[in-house]
């Protein structure tokens, strides 16, 4: 029996492995501390940059997935020049994908 146990698992983390990637958790990570976990942007640094709140729909509605693809990619910068949100380092595109899908159903 513990045997058994043991191998579900070591398969369940070789299946984690295996898929590398996780949308929640990266967000959880890299870009709660800013959006909110919920994506509300109700965080010190959310109030700071004056981060819309992504879960209102008209917001979600107010850019494609293509925009929030570069946005996460490239990062993004106010008219002036000035860094808003860093680009994500370290990200396939796939991983981006991930993330953009993750970030669209925040939308409540
Ligand atoms: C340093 C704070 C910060 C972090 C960390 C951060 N963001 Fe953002 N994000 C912003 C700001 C500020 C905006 C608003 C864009 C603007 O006004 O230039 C934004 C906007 C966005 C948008 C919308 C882009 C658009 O076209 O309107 C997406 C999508 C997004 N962030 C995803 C993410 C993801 C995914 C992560 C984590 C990998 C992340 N952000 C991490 C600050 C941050």
């Amino acid at each position: 029996m513990k045997r058994a146990l043991l191998t579900i698992a070591a398969l369940s983390s070789l299946a984690v492995a295996a898929y590398g990637f996780d949308a929640s958790t990266a967000w959880n990570d890299q870009c709660a501390k800013c959006h909110g976990k919920d994506g509300n942007g109700d965080t010190k640094m959310g109030k700071k940059l004056s981060i819309k709140n992504y879960t209102d729909a008209s917001v979600q509605a107010g850019f494609t997935d293509e925009e929030a693809f570069k946005a996460i990619k490239l990062g993004t910068k106010d008219k002036s020049g000035k860094v808003r949100m860093k680009a994500v380092e370290g990200l396939s595109d796939d991983d981006v994908t991930a993330l953009v899908k993750y970030f669209r159903t925040l939308k409540k």
